[in-house]
């Protein structure tokens, strides 16, 4: 049986400026994004028929139709093929609901695979206009690396990579609904803003400090009370010696930006105590 497996790395927002409310529901976002070496596995087999995911707990049936397979059904319309039955499988590292993006990184790394294997000729855009029918931020997931983002985030513009850096990414022990924040963004006036050119630039020019200085999110600024340990993990992590850190997302999880890979392994192993859901990573080039 034909077997193929793809990393899905997590992402990471630098930066997160929300411009407006749009018609259709949605925001025009302005945003920094990372891809990061923090991952999930997707594993693919062609079956004789059906579709079946397995996200850690045996190939059980959902009530709804999963994402995976609204992305299978997304692909297979836009080639004009049948769908053939397929087995996925997620090997699940990156914490769900958090702010990195684990549940779009499976669906791009699912949709990598199906375009190797059923389509290569299909074009990178027209990939990511399949992700983006299933979710925002799918397109930047499909690509990866390090890029500039408008629209629902699915305009990219890639950026040169990072500098030579280590990020400790901790997630604090609650969910925040993305549309409850979105919805406080839209009642309350924001009051801070990110400087998203002069983050563009900082990463242009790979100037470290400048880009630590410029990390910030709007979304920050609209947590109600009750998720105001983010921000007790916004301390500790510069207390444990980060240049800056920055919720990531919608949250909950805080990305802390660190020079040297051993600072920020002992930071990660002292937050673990606390939060197990905290990790290292590094910044990762495009994936496509
Ligand atoms: O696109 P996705 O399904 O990931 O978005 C989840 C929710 O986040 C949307 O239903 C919407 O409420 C909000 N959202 C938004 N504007 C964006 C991205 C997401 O309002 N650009």
């Amino acid at each position: 049986m034909s077997r193929w497996k793809e990393p899905a790395p997590a992402k990471v927002n630098l930066a997160l400026d929300i411009l407006r409310r749009r018609p259709d529901g949605y925001h025009d976002l302005s945003m920094v994004m990372q891809s990061v070496s923090l991952c999930d596995t997707v594993i693919v087999e062609e079956t004789p028929g059906g579709f079946a995911l397995d996200t850690g707990g045996g190939f059980t049936p959902l009530a709804g139709r999963s994402m995976e397979q609204r992305t299978a059904e997304a692909f297979f319309s836009a080639i004009g093929r049948p769908m053939p039955g397929l087995r996925v499988t997620l090997e699940k590292r990156i914490p769900a609901y958090a702010g990195i993006g684990g549940g779009s990184a499976d669906v791009a790394a699912f949709l990598r695979i199906l375009r190797k294997v059923y389509c290569p000729s299909l074009s990178a855009d027209a990939l990511e206009r399949i992700g983006l029918s299933i979710g925002s931020d799918v397109p930047f997931c499909v690509r990866g690396g390090t890029a500039y983002a408008r629209g629902r985030g699915e305009i990219l513009t890639p950026l040169p990579p990072l500098p030579d850096m280590c990020f400790v990414l901790c997630k604090p022990p609650f969910d925040i609904p993305t549309p409850t924040l979105f919805a406080r963004a839209d009642r309350l006036t924001l009051p801070r803003r990110p400087d998203i050119d002069g983050m563009t630039d900082a990463v242009r020019r790979g100037d470290f400090d400048a880009i630590a200085a410029r990390l910030c999110n709007v979304f920050e600024d609209v947590l109600p009370p009750e998720f105001a340990e983010v921000f007790t993990v916004k301390e500790r992590l510069l207390e444990l010696g980060a240049k800056n850190a920055v919720m990531s997302g919608s949250g909950p999880t805080v990305c802390g930006m660190f020079r040297d890979a051993d600072t920020a392994q002992a930071a990660a192993d002292t937050l673990r105590e606390r939060y197990p859901n905290t990790f290292t990573a590094t910044p990762l080039p495009p994936l496509e």
